[in-house]
């Protein structure tokens, strides 16, 4: 009930510009009970159209990776992004605009309280993990903050721009499978008492 109290604020939200721009708020999609969340940086044009993230052709390049990994983006784990309403012209969020928005992401971790947060890209790692993390040097790593394991890999648009950098993400997903399986306790079936896959 509070996870969708926190929906409805956050779906009617004016607290930045942003709200003037926007088609529709995209708060996230997938388990409140996940152990795994995915954050991004914010809605392109087909999330902003959708209200759902990650549906455009990067977020079916991030489908096909979790697919891999045997996760389900909606039984499985919880997509969200740094803002929740598109940037125009899918420039960078603005320091004010992300200061803003960053209570709702706050209150999706205190209340779905992830093992996992995979960053995609350098906005949200650098948000998340570190100011000066460089995801291209330091994608895989796992950092922990108070019982939670923060990694980041490379954004799936990056990856559609430089396709040969798409080995090094599937190395973060499978390391990321591992992780799961030392960390989480449902996410994977075997680990729901269910058939091994
Ligand atoms: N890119 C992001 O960072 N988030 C989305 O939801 C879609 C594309």
């Amino acid at each position: 009930m509070e996870f969708e109290a926190l929906q409805q604020a956050c779906l009617t939200c004016q607290k930045c510009d942003l709200c003037r721009t926007r088609t529709h708020v995209v708060f996230g999609s997938g388990s409140p009970r996940a152990e795994v969340m995915f954050i991004g940086e914010g809605p392109g044009r087909n999330e902003d159209e959708q209200g759902l993230p990650f549906v455009g052709r990067s977020g079916q390049l991030l489908d096909q990776y979790l697919a891999a990994i045997h996760l389900d983006r909606q039984r499985d784990i919880f997509i969200t992004n740094i803002v929740k309403c598109r940037p125009p012209e899918n420039r960078d969020p603005l320091p004010n605009e992300w200061d803003a928005c960053m209570p709702y992401l706050r209150e999706q971790f205190r209340l779905i309280r992830p093992k996992i947060v995979v960053c995609l890209g350098r906005i949200a790692a650098q948000r998340l993990i570190r100011p000066d993390f460089s995801v291209m040097k330091e994608h895989g790593q796992w950092t922990e903050k108070a019982g939670t394991f923060f990694t980041a890999t490379l954004h799936p648009a990056a990856l559609l721009r430089n396709p040969g950098n798409k080995p090094l993400a599937y190395g973060d997903y499978v390391a990321l499978r591992e992780k799961i399986r030392q960390v989480c306790t449902h996410t994977y079936p075997e680990q729901r008492g269910g058939a091994t896959e």
